[in-house]
């Protein structure tokens, strides 16, 4: 039986945010994570702790958490590519730090310089730093359905991986299709095979809309027992290795999704797409989310009364 409830977890000030060229003035980025927070979404990635050479937009990390509304019932959480990472992300008050592990090793290497074993080494001592603090990390496993390098990950890769983060300790699990190659079956297959592996582990889903399986993909994930999705403002995003791929499946159309399939979500659509419309405009493009272009199914009929279409 699938579950009656989804939670959406917002990455776009995260995810979406470091693909940006132009720095976004940390007023903005706060006012959008506030927007975000007060729509109900009750889990937000809002930044990471990386080296700010590398993705320079991230390089107000500490302030924007220090500024933003903290409201009780919302998590904060920061992904951190190592101990320093992790350690900037405690001091800054991180309420739950996200460690990123690349399933495959050329992936990993170009993203932190690492091999995979080593980002495990790294994941023990994080896991021993946040431990002291009793605050919880999670691991996500990137490229686990497919990577821009070295083409189809195989499974047998993603569970040693989640096998041996789960014996570190960590409070949650999560499978990402970083640049969107992944299909709904793959995704149920990978899924099941994790939750049999490691029944009991919390699991989510980071999925990207590259080629337009984002939605399907949730779909997939949650009939295999998936209730956690990530997503991100207007669908911002893409992937700092893959030019080709596109960001998250937006916020408003996962959403949307569960919601108008009677999955309650407890997520104020018209408080996401005040932030989106924030982003659109300072970014002055379109951005790809269906809800915000076109609206939601009752929105449609309302307009299509009014222009008469009968
Ligand atoms: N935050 C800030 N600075 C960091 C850091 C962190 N998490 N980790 C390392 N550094 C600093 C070191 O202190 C050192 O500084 P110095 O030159 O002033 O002495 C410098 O960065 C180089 O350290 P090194 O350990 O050699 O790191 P690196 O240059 O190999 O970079 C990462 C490694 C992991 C920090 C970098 O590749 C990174 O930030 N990657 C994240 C990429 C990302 O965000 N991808 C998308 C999300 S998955
Ligand atoms: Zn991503």
């Amino acid at each position: 039986m699938t579950a009656q409830s989804a939670t959406i977890v917002e990455v776009g000030p995260r995810d979406g945010f470091q693909m940006e060229k132009a720095f976004i003035p940390t007023d903005l980025k706060v006012r959008v994570i506030d927007l975000l927070s007060e729509a109900g979404l009750r889990s937000i990635e809002v930044t990471s702790f990386v080296s700010p050479k590398v993705i320079p937009q991230m390089a107000d990390a500490a302030e924007v958490l220090g500024r933003i509304t903290r409201r009780p019932g919302t998590t904060c959480k920061a992904l951190v590519p190592n101990l320093k990472g992790a350690e900037r992300a405690l001091e800054a008050k991180a309420d739950v730090l996200e460690l990123v592990i690349v399933a495959s090793e050329s992936y990993n290497r170009r993203n932190v310089g690492m091999t995979v074993d080593q980002s495990i080494e790294g994941c023990a001592q994080i896991a021993n730093a946040v431990g002291a603090k009793s605050i919880p990390l999670e691991v996500v496993i990137g490229t686990s359905f497919g990577c821009p390098i070295e083409g189809p990950v195989p499974e047998t890769q993603v569970e040693r991986i989640a096998r041996a983060v789960a014996a570190l300790g960590i409070s949650r699990l999560s499978l990402a299709d970083s640049i969107g190659a992944g299909n709904p079956a793959q995704v149920s297959r990978l899924v099941t095979r994790i939750k049999n592996a490691l029944p009991g582990m919390p699991l989510s889903l980071h999925l990207h809309n590259t080629r337009g399986l984002g939605l399907a993909n949730a779909l997939a994930g949650f009939q295999a027992g998936v209730d956690t999705f990530d997503a991100g403002l207007g669908g911002l995003g893409g992937c700092p290795i893959f030019p080709g791929a596109t960001g998250n499946v937006a916020t408003e159309d996962m959403v949307n999704l569960f919601e108008e399939m009677g999955v309650s979500t407890g997520v104020n659509l018209d408080k996401v797409r005040e932030a989106s419309r924030l982003m659109q405009q300072f970014l002055d493009r379109p951005l790809p989310s269906y809800i915000l272009r076109v609206g939601t199914a009752s929105e449609l009929y309302a307009k299509a009364a009014l222009a008469n279409v009968s």
